[in-house]
């Protein structure tokens, strides 16, 4: 249970140590070593990804986010210490790049998605206003057949009322319930508030 007060302390811990950028990967054959768990944050372009890595690491600017969608083009890892990497991965959807980089990156995330040993779980981004959309329904089916465990996070709680956000949250966990990799609980986040982060980071180093 990540609401234990040992596994809130171990997140916490997990997140106050060393943490650095590893390196960014734009093909399958430079991923680094296997030697780690990996935990990996995909969604549509502008969910928040980028901004999440740098709210549960306390660190603004690790993962470079933007306004504009399509900020993120290649693999990034992070390493934390000598227990796991985080994975910022570039979103799907709409982007603003060119369509043959945007072809690139999207193979890239779909073929480390399927075929990645050390994944141990996908964190899967949803926007809290918009919920979850066909796209977001494609890439769960592709997870379910890989058996790759996922887990629905909601980006931007902040810009929903409190009510809104339970709809979206109970809404959410019905449509999952019965896909197999799907991790029963859901976590509504925002990287301005604060909200959400640190039962995240109690969830990520149950995983370490
Ligand atoms: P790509 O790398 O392009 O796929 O995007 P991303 O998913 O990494 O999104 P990114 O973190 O770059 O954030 C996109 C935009 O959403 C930025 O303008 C962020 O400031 C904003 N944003 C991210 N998280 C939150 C949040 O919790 N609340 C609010 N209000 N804005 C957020
Ligand atoms: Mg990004």
């Amino acid at each position: 249970m990540a609401d234990d007060d040992d596994l809130i302390e171990a997140g916490r811990l997990l997140f106050a140590g060393p943490i650095d950028f590893e390196l960014g990967v734009v093909d399958m054959s430079s991923l680094p070593g296997g030697d780690l768990p990996e935990v990996a944050f995909a969604g549509r372009s502008n969910v928040g990804k980028s901004s999440l890595v740098n709210a549960l690491t306390g660190r603004k600017k690790l993962a470079r986010s933007s306004v504009e969608p399509g900020r993120t083009r290649e693999l990034n890892f992070f390493r934390i210490g000598d227990t796991l990497r985080l994975v910022d991965l570039p979103g799907y959807g709409y982007a603003k790049a060119p369509k043959a980089e945007i072809g690139r990156w999207t193979a890239l995330t779909r073929d480390y998605l399927r075929g990645r040993a050390p994944l141990k779980r996908v964190i899967l981004l949803i926007d809290a206003r918009h919920g979850l959309k066909p796209h977001d329904k494609d890439v769960m089916d592709a997870l379910d057949t890989s058996a790759v465990t996922y887990q629905i996070v909601l980006t931007k709680a902040d810009k929903l009322k409190p009510t809104e956000l339970e709809a979206t949250a109970s809404a959410t966990r019905e449509a999952i319930r019965k896909r197999p990799a799907a991790h029963p609980e859901v976590i509504a986040t925002s990287a301005e508030t604060g909200l959400g982060i640190e039962v995240l980071r109690a969830e990520i180093a149950a995983l370490a």
